[in-house]
């Protein structure tokens, strides 16, 4: 007889809070089921409150907020965006889609985004050759804020907009600078043209699909909303002067998102938690390391990610995917790079070989916050069994 596998231990699967289900319930009592509804204006609101971005937004998808965010700021034919190379596909696609071309920039070794030095070297290069970029869209990646006072620092003096991809970074908080500056949730710089977030199924909290567009600008906020519901005019009838899209949450949807938001800061102290348990078993690995915590913030840990060097460790990346996914636990490589992938052949990239190696050594670990101490120590133990089984493993033994 073969032994049961042991239940599949996912990277990052929703974790309902308790309430979400009273919230929709709430929702078919009023049959206010679609489109629009209370809910959908509550989670603006609480939203709104919690991130300290007064105009919010929600909407069926993060990859929907980035659209109607590049569409406010004008992006089209003939545009260049720049973007974090190390990022979701969904970072620039809305912008190939409105027909911009893209252009990539490396990430800085101590936080994996978008390095704010090069950056500055790449607007300057793109200016004196007369190109003037539309729009720049660093993105948070595993939930770290990237460094904004310098990316916007960097940006002012070529008066490009900023638009944050907080996808990952819900609950993440970007450090005080200054005496006078409180900690801030991520995206929240009065600077920023606007920032994008997700609900994902995988996010940190999640409306099973959903997202957000946030701004301090009341004025672009307006028309993305306009857009966001076909773009229609104020009039009895059906009138309209340009074209929108169904871009609305559900309001079933937002019921969730109002549960789930009641559990964001437990669920980043779980993440962090979740983060220091891999620490204490991995740690100690020869050729191991997880992601670095930049000065500027304090991380959400959505992603526990794992570098590994495969001559000090006796397995690389992939040889440890398998072992996990022959356990019946799931784990993903790094994002690959943008300016690594075929759909993005002939774009040009301002550095590389930074997300280049992270990708290269790079695997994400299973970090849903349903997870227990003894989850850990089980994905922990099978990555170090499988390093001691390699070469340079059998070599220490
Ligand atoms: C960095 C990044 N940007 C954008 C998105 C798109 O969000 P969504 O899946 O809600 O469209 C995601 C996640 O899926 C992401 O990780």
């Amino acid at each position: 007889m073969t032994a049961a596998k042991p239940p599949r231990l996912f990277l990052s699967p929703p974790h309902m809070g308790g309430g979400e289900q009273a919230r929709v319930a709430e929702a078919f009592a009023s049959n206010y089921i679609a489109p629009l509804g209370p809910q959908v204006d509550a989670f603006e609101a609480a939203f709104a409150e919690f991130t300290g971005i007064p105009h919010c937004l929600a909407v069926c998808s993060g990859t929907a907020a980035m659209h109607l965010a590049l569409r406010c700021q004008g992006v089209g034919p003939g545009d260049l965006v720049l973007a974090s190379s190390l990022t979701f596909i969904a970072s620039v696609s809305p912008a190939r889609q409105l027909g911009a071309q893209v252009a990539f920039v490396d990430s800085a070794p101590d936080s994996w985004n978008m390095d704010p030095e090069l950056l500055g070297q790449a607007l300057a290069a793109l200016s004196a050759e007369g190109k003037r970029v539309k729009a720049v869209i660093p993105t948070d990646i595993y939930g770290q804020c990237a460094d904004y006072q310098r990316i916007l620092g960097v940006c002012a003096p070529f008066g490009v907009p900023v638009v944050a991809d907080c996808a990952e970074s819900v609950g993440a908080r970007a450090q005080p600078q200054s005496e006078r500056d409180d900690s801030r949730h991520a995206g929240a710089w009065p600077g920023l043209a606007a920032s994008i977030f997700s609900f994902n199924g995988n996010k940190i909290i999640t409306t099973s699909g959903g997202g957000m567009l946030a701004s301090f600008d009341a004025q672009l906020m307006a028309h993305a909303r306009k857009l966001s519901q076909q773009a229609r005019e104020q009039a009895p009838h059906y009138e309209h002067a340009e074209l929108g899209y169904n871009y609305r949450l559900s309001n079933v949807l937002a019921a969730i998102g109002l549960g789930q938001l009641e559990m964001l800061e437990a669920r980043v102290a779980k993440r962090r938690q979740i983060f220091r348990w891999y620490r204490e078993a991995l740690g100690g690995l020869p050729g191991v390391s997880l992601m670095p915590e930049a000065a500027t913030g304090k991380a959400n840990r959505w992603l526990t990610v794992l570098q590994v060097d495969e001559k000090a460790f006796g397995a690389g990346p992939e040889a440890l995917r398998q072992a996990l996914e022959a356990e019946n636990i799931e784990a993903r490589p790094v994002w690959k790079p943008m300016h690594l992938q075929p759909v993005f052949a002939g774009c040009r990239a301002f550095g590389g070989a930074v997300s280049e190696g992270l990708f290269a050594r790079g695997l994400c670990l299973p970090s849903g916050t349903a997870m227990a101490r003894e989850d850990v120590a089980r994905v922990a133990g099978i990555i170090a069994q499988t390093g001691a089984r390699g070469p340079r493993g059998r070599e220490r033994a």
